[in-house]
């Protein structure tokens, strides 16, 4: 259930609630300013002001202090929270504060919260509303009794010192839109794999398009075979749960622009024959994150209706070891055509995603973009809160760098080095599937660009380590983040804004843009799915290449 926020102009020592969290500046500098902190120290006899000299307490950034007000204001506790210099928060910065604003409403039991802000925060309404929902995420589907919740926060009142904007409304509920997709990603990627395999997650598709206005094509076993996506078949041939794909559209008319999300869906990475050890086994529950990010991105989009044409694909699959298991050595044709010999049965992720790369440029996309936990090359790389992404030109990574930074997620740009290729050849197939165990990120990155065909603006992002926090990290939880799904609705945004160009100049090859720059001509119809078939996808991009 979504949060009931309001907007008020009072100050947060008037308003009633059972917690209250108040953000300020560096103190100091502006004593003679209005603060949200006005009237909690008469209040409390003096004693916040001592607590913040005894705590040295100076309002930077991250600071915090917690005073229980014995019944002195109509909140049970204060919270004060450091921002540091207002000038230089960031989405994130802000995201953040009000997500530890939601996290101690649920450590506290309230139910009404109450959050002051200082002025200047009045226009940043989306990321306070964003991150008290993020921030008040639990997983809780599966416990009972005494560690089932028994109190929900339900209400937050922010205040703030000025007028309350004409737009707080808007803001607050477009906060709240982006945060239910987000949560939407993290409850599927949290949910265990003997609940949610393949087929189960294709169903969260359809019930998330059906709620969110979008078409949804559910390809299951059989349309997976006769399609001829047989990297998809390989890998999942051999689990009892059979592999599948989804493919979410919101396509509106008149649309300036196409862009394509792919997600990587193993719903239980065992490593398959080349099993994985015991040790953390168990995360690989989260390996179908990608996939999950494409289903929480698509339900939001289909909620904001975007005058931009949006297409969420994921590839599901259970990698398992088994007497129908594909194996190292084996030699497997794609939906592409290339044939690529099997080295780790471990390396799954970058074989489904062949498949549903090559489905996805059948479309003809102005963006693609894919998502996936395919290495742990890229968490050895840059730790468990950063993703890596990689780029085939420098216009769509200006593109890509613009959007990390209007979110505030933390992605870092990796290089696809040409040299590395050279792992991915094969003495019995087109390709490798895999390369050395150095810079393993960077070759899976490769592969997967054997497989886009004539897409010039294509971005890879490997969210492996963010995708499953180890701890609280910002405005994530423990478990399953949707890392990512902020950074592509940025995408989506400035693409709707006409901010981002249509056709980034420049190719991955860095020859000429196959196609005219400038606003494309929008498709009346939702493209066909049969486009997506490896003959139709083939033709068309020979045809192109003419
Ligand atoms: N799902 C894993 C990658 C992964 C590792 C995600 C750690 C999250 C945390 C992927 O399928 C995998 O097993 N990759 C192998 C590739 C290797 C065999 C070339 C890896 O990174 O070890
Ligand atoms: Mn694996
Ligand atoms: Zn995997």
């Amino acid at each position: 259930m979504p949060l009931k926020i309001s907007v008020r102009s009072v100050l947060p020592a008037r308003e009633p609630g059972d917690l209250v969290v108040v953000g300020v500046p560096t103190l100091g500098s502006r004593k003679k300013q209005r603060s949200p902190l006005d009237g909690f120290d008469r209040a409390l006899g003096g004693a916040l002001g001592r607590l913040i000299k005894k705590e040295e307490f100076k309002g930077e950034k991250d600071q915090q202090l917690s005073i229980a007000t014995l019944g002195r204001v109509k909140s049970d506790r204060l919270i004060v929270i450091g921002l540091g210099d207002l000038a230089k928060l960031g989405a994130g910065d802000i995201r953040t504060f009000a997500a530890k604003a939601g996290r101690a409403a649920n450590g506290d039991k309230a139910k009404r919260l109450v959050i002051g802000l200082p002025e200047g925060l009045e226009g940043r309404l989306k990321e306070i509303a964003e991150g008290v929902e993020l921030g008040a995420y639990r997983f809780t589907k599966y416990l009972t009794g005494d560690r089932k919740p028994k109190t929900e926060l339900s209400q937050v009142s922010i205040c703030v010192l000025g007028r309350v904007p004409a737009d707080a409304k808007e803001r607050t509920d477009l906060g709240q839109t982006v945060a239910a997709g987000v949560n939407l990603a993290r409850d599927l990627s949290n949910d265990p794999p003997n609940v949610l395999w393949p087929d189960v997650l294709a169903d969260a598709a359809k019930q998330a398009g059906k709620e969110a206005g979008l078409k949804v094509q559910v390809f299951d076993y059989k349309e997976i075979q006769k399609r001829g996506m047989k990297l998809l078949q390989a890998v999942g041939q051999g689990s009892e749960k059979k592999p599948c794909m989804a493919h979410l559209s919101w396509t509106p008319a008149g649309a300036k622009r196409r862009i394509v999300f792919v997600g990587k869906g193993i719903t239980f990475d065992s490593g398959g024959l080349s099993i994985k050890p015991a040790a953390g086994m168990g995360e690989m529950k989260h390996d179908m994150s990608g996939a999950a990010n494409v289903v929480g991105l698509m339900w939001t989009i289909g909620k904001l209706r975007p005058d931009v044409e949006v297409h969420g694909i994921f590839a599901a699959a259970e990698n398992m070891p088994d007497g129908n298991a594909y194996r190292p050595g084996d030699v497997w044709p794609s939906l592409d055509g290339k044939s690529v010999e099997i080295i780790n049965t471990d390396a799954e992720g970058r074989l489904i995603l062949a498949d549903a790369l090559a489905y996805a440029r059948a479309l003809e996309p102005d963006l693609l973009v894919d998502n996936a936990t395919l290495t742990g090359a890229c968490v050895v790389a840059l730790g468990n809160g950063c993703s890596g992404w990689y780029a085939s030109n420098e216009g769509t990574a200006e593109e890509f760098a613009a959007a990390v930074k209007a979110s505030g997620e933390q992605m870092w740009r990796l290089p696809l080095l040409e040299d590395l290729k050279d792992q991915l050849k094969s003495d019995c197939a087109d390709l490798k599937h895999t390369g050395d165990r150095w810079g393993g990120s960077i070759s899976a990155a490769l592969f997967l660009r054997e497989f886009i065909g004539n897409v010039g603006n294509w971005v890879h992002c490997d969210i492996a380590g963010p995708a499953m926090g180890d701890r609280i990290r910002g405005w994530d939880p423990k478990g399953g983040t949707g890392h990512g799904v902020l950074t592509f609705l940025e995408l989506v945004e400035a693409s709707k804004k006409g901010t981002a160009p249509a056709r980034p100049a420049g190719t991955r090859n860095g020859t000429k843009p196959s196609r005219a720059e400038g606003p494309r001509v929008a498709k009346a119809a939702a493209p066909d799915a049969d486009r997506g078939d490896a003959t139709g996808g083939r033709k068309k991009s020979a045809a192109r290449k003419k």
